[in-house]
């Protein structure tokens, strides 16, 4: 007979005999918010003071089993009851527990696995501890079960990657017992009616010794503090994981210290927005509504740029085909695609047989006639709006009515180049960041007249192709380049009156960006901005200050940078060195210039350059080319390896306050006027005391 007891709105028993199945029914993704944790709490409590079933088995409904902690309760108070203390209750229950964990078993899902006596995987089961994604550790018994289990290595591995791992490697790491091929409801039933038969076996993961492995912490400890020392929770999950070796009541007491002290880090509150960022900026009306089907897709040119937007659209399974005006070009595309693909191969994210499939979806082509089929077309030639409007006047006649035509312009005018068409409602710019298969940003530019359903149809290729759409309005530079254009002159400025390129690269390397601006520069290449200074030369304010006189002289030079083997930095064998001859030109620009030079400081060269980045960005938002301060930040992590930790330049501007931020921007103004001008937007909040998080709300 089947018995059923809701234990609150999201938990319910169900006892089929001596069976008592316990069901998570807490949707999208089952996090354990504190009405979960109290059901599966008063529900363990109730069969155990009843004693009538004879074994329990957890699964979920939905898509996915328990996908961790509730991220929304976090930097809250917490209400009880604590996630550790439910897992010991589950832990320590008399009655069997077992898990059945189907979809993706992460950060406190995975722990509620861990703290049951056996776990069962359904097939496609990735299980994993994200924690340290989020600037934490894991909090509810992760870095002391799963060593109990698995081993240490294993377990700092999973922790300090936050990777997800496949069920059939859960299986042979002794994490799950078994991997079915069932429904979560069937495969409960059956493991449970397995305990009965003494088919499973089950016990308690804290009986278990853990394996001692002092070198594998110390190892750790020593690479973290090279490599990661500007990070909190990392060196936390190591102390946590060698604190497993102490019984249960004491590594757990030190893993939850971990755990607090890491929530009230400033890098756990950026990283949380950085989540919540990344699915805020298709949350919007625009992104959502009727979309136009994308079957085919056709790219204009096979350079680096088209070839990665190829490669990016056949990675996600749709057809390209590839148009250049010269054989040789198309030849190089189709070579450049073919390596991007095998680069995918051997970095393990599709297989040789994948890789041959989508080279068979590749139609190489010559001439823009063959794009009469393609429901889009993403044009990524030269940055000259001559070349542009010519071909989107072609395509006008050429393709078919309803075909969306996109521009992966990085600055140029959307609008004037939908104005070469008699349908500029089909006309979007869609920006991608190169290597395109790899940089997972996409702005995705609305013009005057871009139809709604278009710029919907932006975000769901977005989502196709794994990348983070975000909504740009037409300037010059749309919201990413046109804020770089900005800070990147501080970089110069600094350089000009007194710091060396590797000084600036070293101080902005510390504050947690991958690479300074120099060295970046070096590997996009000197000559794109120097072209890009050539072009707006005459358009240039002529009471700025000029940035680009060491750049230009260093092009003058042809030193472009890593392709020329040297530019800032001299590229051999090993790490690059600082370029003497740079240095010499620097010396000579300042005497030219009559500057001399003083020392800066890493924190003044830091303050600086994030506070031009602020102020660019601030403009943005104020007039509307980003939509909030949210969609600022997703451009700069997921184009221009902004540091994670730090959630994005305008949830850090938010760490130092409107008001500091007038105070310096104003300090600065007394050297240069011109530059250093307080946006409105920015006053306004440092007068009303509010801040950029506000913003976003909506407030
Ligand atoms: N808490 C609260 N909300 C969550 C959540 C969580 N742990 N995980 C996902 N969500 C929300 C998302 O914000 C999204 O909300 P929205 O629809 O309003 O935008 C919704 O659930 C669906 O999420 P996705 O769009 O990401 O759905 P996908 O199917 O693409 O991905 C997923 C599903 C793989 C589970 C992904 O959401 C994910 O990685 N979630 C985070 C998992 C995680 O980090 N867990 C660890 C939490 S910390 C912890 O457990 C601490 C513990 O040790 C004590």
């Amino acid at each position: 007979m089947t018995d059923v007891t809701q234990v609150n709105e999201k938990i319910s028993i169900e006892t089929q005999g001596d069976i008592a199945l316990i069901i998570i029914d807490n949707p999208p993704v089952n996090a354990t918010g504190q009405v979960v944790r109290q059901g599966l709490q008063d529900a363990i409590t109730k069969l155990n003071d009843e004693g009538t079933a004879k074994v329990i088995a957890i699964y979920a409904e939905g898509r996915t089993f328990v996908a961790g902690a509730d991220i929304t309760e976090f930097g809250k108070p917490p209400q009880p009851p604590a996630l550790p203390d439910v897992y010991n209750v589950i832990e320590d229950s008399e009655i069997p527990v077992i898990s059945v964990m189907h979809g993706t078993a992460l950060g406190g899902g995975f722990e509620l696995g861990l703290a049951t006596h056996a776990r069962i995987g359904i097939k496609g089961l990735r299980v994993g501890l994200p924690e340290i994604l989020l600037g934490l550790l894991p909090g509810a018994g992760g870095t002391q079960r799963l060593p109990r289990l698995a081993g240490i290595p294993f377990t700092l591995d999973m922790a300090l990657s936050g990777r997800q791992v496949k069920a059939e490697e859960a299986l042979e790491k002794g994490v799950i017992d078994r991997l079915v091929d069932a429904t979560p409801r069937e495969a409960a039933l059956q493991a449970a009616q397995d305990v009965l038969d003494g088919k499973l076996a089950t016990r308690r993961t804290c009986d278990v010794d853990v394996e001692a492995d002092d070198k594998a912490l110390e190892d750790t400890a020593a690479m973290l503090k090279a490599k990661q020392a500007h990070l909190y929770s990392p060196h936390k999950i190591v102390e946590a994981v060698a604190a497993s070796a102490l019984p249960r009541t004491e590594g757990l007491k030190i893993e939850r210290q971990a755990f607090v002290d890491s929530m009230q880090t400033p890098q756990r509150a950026g990283l949380i927005h950085a989540f919540f960022g990344e699915r805020a900026v298709s949350g919007i009306p625009e992104a959502k509504g009727d979309t136009r089907e994308i079957a085919k897709i056709g790219v204009i040119g096979g350079g680096t740029m088209g070839s990665g937007i190829a490669t990016s659209c056949l990675l996600a399974g749709i057809p390209v085909r590839l148009v250049e005006v010269a054989q040789d070009g198309l030849d190089r595309g189709v070579a450049t695609i073919t390596k991007n693909l095998e680069g995918a191969v051997s970095r393990g994210k599709m297989s040789a047989d994948q890789k041959d499939t989508a080279l068979k979806m590749l139609e190489p082509s010559l001439g823009l006639d063959v794009l009469s089929d393609v429901d889009l077309v993403i044009e990524a030639v030269f940055e000259q709006m001559d070349v542009k409007k010519d071909i989107f006047g072609k395509l006008n006649t050429v393709c078919k009515p309803g075909a969306i035509l996109a521009s992966n312009t990085s600055y140029l005018d959307v609008n004037e180049i939908a104005a070469c068409t008699d349908r500029p409602q089909d006309v979007l710019g869609l920006h991608f960041f190169s290597p395109a298969h790899v940089m997972r940003l996409l702005e995705i530019v609305q013009g005057a007249k871009t139809a709604p359903d278009v710029i919907a149809t932006g975000f769901a290729l977005a989502k196709k192709l794994k990348k983070v759409g975000v909504l740009a309005q037409v300037c010059d530079g749309f919201i990413g380049n046109r804020i770089l254009a900005h800070y990147s002159k501080t970089a110069s400025y600094l350089v000009l009156d007194g710091a060396s390129p590797q000084q600036v690269d070293d101080a902005l390397e510390g504050f947690g960006f991958a690479m300074g601006p120099h060295k970046v520069g070096d590997l996009a290449g000197l000559d794109i901005g120097w072209m890009t200074r050539k072009r707006k030369a005459a358009t240039r304010d002529p009471n700025e200050r000029y940035a680009g006189d060491v750049a230009d002289k260093i092009c003058e030079n042809g030193w472009f940078g890593r392709k020329a083997g040297q530019g800032y930095y001299i590229y051999g064998q090993g790490a690059p060195v600082p370029n003497p001859e740079v240095a010499k030109i620097i010396d000579d620009v300042r005497a030219e210039k009559g500057i001399t030079p003083r020392a800066f400081s890493d924190e003044e060269i830091v303050e600086r350059y994030m506070t031009a980045m602020i102020v660019e960005a601030t403009r943005v938002v104020e007039d509307g080319t980003a939509k909030r301060p949210v969609d600022v930040d997703m451009v700069f992590l997921f184009g221009y390896g902004f540091p994670r930790f730090r959630g994005g330049p305008l949830h850090y501007a938010d760490t130092i306050g409107a008001k500091d931020l007038v105070a310096r921007i104003t300090e600065y103004a007394k050297e240069d006027a011109n530059y250093w001008q307080v946006p409105p937007l920015l006053q306004k909040m440092a007068d009303e005391g509010t801040t950029f998080a506000d913003l976003n709300k909506g407030a």
